[in-house]
């Protein structure tokens, strides 16, 4: 009987390794370490491309004007430009906050959008309150209900002063709830 090298090693028989089967094992062994290697380049290139996607909204801080340009205890709109990137996305938005000096370095700022249904309200200096015209809300100078179906106070938004200048974080907040939730 012809034993070829191909299928058998020369070694006696009880130790002999079929060459065939070692090809196959090296070519599998090949295979799953080019494998592991791909794997390893792809999954961080693929995260890259995809976390933007899955990011929230990400804003940034906006300088929205000097401190000392507002008055003591008395409400202010301010109009700013925002940068707002979703996922790939970056557009620019025009928005207004309204911003109360509470004392020189100390100031709140609100979203301007109404708590009940998303209305944009305006302060009433005759009232000394925020007034909504949708449906009648209004809140008092510290942005607590005072009337109205608001179901819960004047959203706070993210602010500092730095430098004498007052910014901002612009954020936007579902409507009809008792709890603030960011969008
Ligand atoms: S949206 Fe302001 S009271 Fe309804």
């Amino acid at each position: 009987m012809n034993h070829s090298d191909d299928t058998h090693s020369s070694e006696g028989a009880g130790l002999s390794t079929p060459v065939g089967t070692r090809r196959t094992f090296f070519h599998w062994v090949t295979v799953a370490a080019a494998g592991f290697v791909g794997m390893g380049l792809a999954v961080p290139l693929l995260g890259s491309l995809i976390s933007p996607a899955l990011s929230r909204r990400k804003r940034d801080w906006v300088d929205v004007g000097g401190v000392a340009e507002l008055p003591l205890g008395r409400p202010m709109q301010l109009d700013h430009v925002t940068t707002i990137r979703d996922g790939w996305m970056e557009t620019k938005a025009q928005k207004a906050v309204w911003a109360v000096r509470r004392s020189e370095s100390e100031v709140q700022v609100f979203s301007p959008i109404c708590t009940h249904l998303g209305c944009g309200y305006r302060w009433d200096d005759g009232a000394q309150k925020f007034l909504c015209p949708c449906h009648g809300s209004s809140f008092d100078v510290n942005g607590r209900v005072t009337g109205g179906p608001a179901p819960r106070p004047l959203d706070v938004l993210p602010s500092k002063v730095e430098g004498g200048r007052l910014l901002v974080m612009y954020k936007d907040f579902k409507s009809g709830l008792t709890e603030s939730v960011e969008l």
